[in-house]
């Protein structure tokens, strides 16, 4: 009896053992049995658009290095949620945090991560604690470096503000009060306002927290066109891309794009409301500096 007690209490120490940080995907964190239940989840609810054997297909690859490097970098809980809060991205309704732990563990076991004794449980402190366990850096096959083409600048700087950043940004404050994850029925497609808007022509294709990713995204991506060299400013002036003030802003755009598009991944209303503070800032700092009645200019 007293021998049974110890091994409870040994066997109760390998599980808290098994949620401490610093544990890597190398530890046998799931059972094959668990992988198996994933499979089955997988062909029924992933395979149509990420392939029958993972490697993608409409949706991109689960397995592989271009698929590790995308996620090696993270805890393992990064992708859980990825996969918990953003797909199946179809119509058939939300995964469990049970079907989610499952499938991971398909996931896992196709990327040769070794099974283990234990289930995969969908904890975020122990998930947290996971890591990929290091890798010899590789080049991802089939990304090829960009020639060093530069187009040149096609609008002035206020045309890109008004034009790009404008709407991204206001889809993204409106998460402040209006929450992407609640069906709406679409609104009447025919002119909302009466005149020439952002939502008479296909207001609604892309709806709810898809919306918001992409407007986090815009944001990100179009810090890089405040560095476009050429590019004048609506009364004439050059923009000032080499200005180290004016770098430096373009940068907390970029990282206030990136935050969006985090935030936007939780699909949590206040998380995604949060983050258009960094976003709101990042606009006003460099609109203190450069913006004003000398547009372009440092007083
Ligand atoms: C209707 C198509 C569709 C279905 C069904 C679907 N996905 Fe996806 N999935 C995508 C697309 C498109 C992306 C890339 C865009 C994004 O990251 O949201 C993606 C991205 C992912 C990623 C991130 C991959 C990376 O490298 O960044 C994971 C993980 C993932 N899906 C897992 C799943 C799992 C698990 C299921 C089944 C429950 C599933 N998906 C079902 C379309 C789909
Ligand atoms: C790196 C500096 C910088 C950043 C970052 C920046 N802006 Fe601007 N913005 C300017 C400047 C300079 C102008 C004036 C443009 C001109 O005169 O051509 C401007 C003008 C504008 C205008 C036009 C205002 C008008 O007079 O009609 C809008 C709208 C705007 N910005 C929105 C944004 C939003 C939204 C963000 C953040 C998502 C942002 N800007 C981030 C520098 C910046």
């Amino acid at each position: 009896m007293f021998i049974r007690l110890v091994l409870a209490f040994l066997l109760a120490g390998s599980v808290a053992l098994a949620l401490q940080t610093g544990q890597t995907l190398n530890d046998g964190i799931y059972t094959d049995q668990q992988a198996m239940r994933g499979q089955t989840l997988y062909q029924n609810r992933c395979a149509s658009c990420h392939g029958a054997n993972l490697a993608g297909r409409t949706g991109p690859p689960l397995t592989g290095d271009d698929f590790l490097s995308n996620w090696d970098t993270h805890p393992l809980l990064d992708l859980a949620n990825k996969i918990l809060k953003t797909m199946p991205r179809d119509d058939t309704g939300a995964l469990t945090s049970q079907e989610t732990a499952d499938l991971l563990t398909y996931i896992l076991q196709a990327g040769k991560f070794p099974s283990g004794r234990a289930e995969l449980i969908l904890n975020e402190a122990a998930l947290n604690g996971v890591t990929f366990p290091r890798r010899a850096a590789t080049q991802p096959k089939g990304v090829a470096v960009a020639p060093p083409l530069s187009l040149p600048a096609s609008g002035n700087l206020a045309q890109v503000m008004r034009g790009i950043l404008f709407p991204s940004a206001n889809l993204l404050f409106s998460v402040q009060t209006i929450d992407p994850g609640v069906k709406k029925p679409a609104a009447n497609a025919a002119a909302p306002t009466g005149e020439v808007d952002w939502l008479t022509w296909g207001g609604g294709v892309y709806r709810g927290w898809e919306m918001v990713d992409y407007a986090a995204a815009s944001i990100a991506e179009s810090a890089t066109l405040m560095l476009t060299p050429g590019r004048r400013c609506e009364n004439g002036k050059p923009v000032p891309v080499t200005d180290p003030d004016w770098i430096k802003f373009t940068q907390q755009l970029a990282e206030a794009g990136k935050a969006a598009y985090r935030a936007s991944q939780t699909r949590n209303q206040e998380t995604a409301s949060e983050s258009t503070n960094q976003l709101n800032d990042s606009c006003m700092s460099c609109h203190r500096v450069f913006r004003g009645r000398t547009h372009c200019v440092k007083p």
